[in-house]
C-alpha cells in the first residue's frame, strides 16, 4: 500500500482530479430519492469482484467478496460462528437486512429448517434477499418482510404484542451495518436483547466513526454546516462508544459490566472486536461517493453539492488523516482506499 502525503496529493495534480469527480458526483446524485440515493453509493462496496464472477473459468485462488471494502470478509468468520453450535432450525432476525449477500455467504451454516424476519425499507433490497433465500432451493423460509424503517419498526414490535418475532424467540439476530440510523441506540440494543432467547446472539457491526473516512465525512460536515442540526447524530456516535465500552481500557469482562450497567440488565454478556478494515475505490469520484455511506448518507434535506464538497475537502486537506492510500498489491490492486475501520460486537442473552 502506498500512503498519499498532502506534498504527493497536491504535486499530481490530485486536487484538480478531486473536484472534476465532483462535478460528475453531483449530476449522478442529482434529484434522487434518499433511498435511491443510498443504492448508488452502497453499489460501489458491493462492486464485485470479476476473477470470482469468472470463477469456474479461471484459477483465482482467494479472492475478496466484495472490491469495496474488505469488511465483510474480516466479519464472516465470526458470522459463520454464530451458527456453528446451532443444528436445530433456527429464528434469525436480520434489521437493515440489505440485499442478502452478506448472509449468503454464511448460509450453508445455517441449519435447514429456519426462519428468517427481515427488516429493510429499501423495497428492492428485501426482494433480492428473499429471492436469494428461495433460490437456495433448501427448506429456508422468509417468515417475514417489514418495509419500516427499523425505529417504525422497533416501535410497533414493542406496542403489538401478536407481531413476530415474539419477544424471547430469535436464536440470531443480525445488524450488521445499520446502527447508523437509529435514533435511540441504548432503546434499540435493549429491543433486540429482548427478542433473543437464552442462548440467543446478536450480531452487531458498525464503523468506527471515531477513526473511519465516514466518521471524519459526517463531522468535517457537520462542523462546517449548522452544528446544532446534526447533534443527535453525533449524540448517537457518543452512545455507541458508551454502550459498548469503545474507549475503555480492555480489561477482561470490563465491556459486559459497563453494557450491564447500561442496559439495566444483567442477562447479557458481550465480546467487542476491531478489525482494520478499508474502504476502495476504483478511483477517486467512488471515494467521494462513499463518503456517504453512514451518518452523512442518512441526512436528508441538506444540499448534496455541499456535502460532496465537504468530502472533496476533507481527503484534499489532509489525505494521510484519512490514510488514503493507492493498493500496489493483492487483489484491489490499482484501487483507491481510505481506513475505514470496524467493530464486529457479540452479545449473548444469558439464561437466568
Ligand atoms: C450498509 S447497508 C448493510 C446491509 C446489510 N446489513 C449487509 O450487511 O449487507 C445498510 C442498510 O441499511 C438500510 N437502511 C437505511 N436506512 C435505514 C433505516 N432508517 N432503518 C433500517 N435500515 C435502513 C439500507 O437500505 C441498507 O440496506
Amino acid at each position: 500500500m502506498l500512503k498519499i502525503s498532502k506534498d504527493v496529493f497536491e504535486s499530481a495534480g490530485l486536487t484538480d482530479q478531486l473536484e472534476r469527480y465532483c462535478h460528475l458526483l453531483e449530476l449522478e446524485f442529482r434529484d434522487l430519492e434518499q433511498h435511491e440515493l443510498y443504492q448508488l453509493v452502497f453499489s460501489r462496496l458491493l462492486k464485485p469482484d470479476p476473477f470470482r464472477t469468472l470463477a469456474d473459468a479461471v484459477a483465482c485462488g482467494d479472492r475478496p467478496t466484495m472490491l469495496g471494502a474488505d469488511e465483510r470478509d474480516a466479519l464472516l468468520p465470526a458470522l459463520k460462528n454464530l451458527f456453528v453450535r446451532r443444528d436445530a432450525p433456527v429464528t434469525i432476525m436480520d434489521l437493515g437486512a440489505g440485499d442478502g449477500q452478506t448472509v449468503a455467504l454464511a448460509l450453508d451454516h445455517v441449519p435447514d429448517g429456519s426462519r428468517f424476519y427481515l427488516e429493510e425499507p429499501n423495497v428492492s433490497y428485501a426482494g433480492h434477499y428473499e429471492k436469494l433465500i428461495e433460490s437456495v432451493g433448501r427448506d429456508l423460509v422468509v417468515a417475514e418482510v417489514s418495509h419500516e424503517t427499523i425505529d417504525e419498526y422497533c416501535h410497533r414490535l414493542n406496542r403489538d404484542e401478536t407481531a413476530h418475532p415474539a419477544p424471547g424467540t430469535v436464536d440470531v439476530l443480525l445488524a450488521i451495518h445499520m446502527v447508523y440510523f437509529v435514533s435511540d441506540l441504548a432503546a434499540t440494543v435493549n429491543f433486540m436483547l429482548d427478542r433473543l432467547r437464552p442462548g440467543g446472539q446478536a450480531f452487531i457491526v458498525f464503523a468506527d466513526a471515531r477513526r473511519g473516512f465516514t466518521g471524519k465525512c459526517f463531522a468535517n460536515f457537520a462542523k462546517t454546516a449548522d452544528a446544532q442540526r446534526y447533534r443527535a447524530h453525533q449524540a448517537a456516535q457518543q452512545e455507541l462508544a458508551h454502550l459498548f465500552a469503545l474507549n475503555g481500557d480492555g480489561a477482561r469482562g470490563a465491556a459486559t459490566e459497563k453494557l450491564r450497567q447500561r442496559l439495566g440488565r444483567s442477562d447479557v454478556e458481550v465480546v467487542v472486536n476491531t478489525d482494520p478494515t478499508r474502504l476502495f475505490g476504483n478511483d477517486l469520484g467512488d471515494l467521494l461517493a462513499l463518503g456517504f455511506l453512514t451518518g452523512l448518507g442518512g441526512l436528508a434535506g441538506d444540499s448534496i453539492r455541499d456535502k460532496i464538497a465537504s468530502v472533496k475537502d476533507l481527503i484534499s486537506r489532509d489525505p494521510a488523516a484519512v490514510e488514503l492510500a493507492l493498493e500496489t498489491s493483492g487483489p484491489r490492486e490499482g484501487m483507491w482506499s481510505v481506513l475505514e475501520p470496524q467493530y464486529v460486537i457479540v452479545i449473548t442473552r444469558l439464561s437466568q
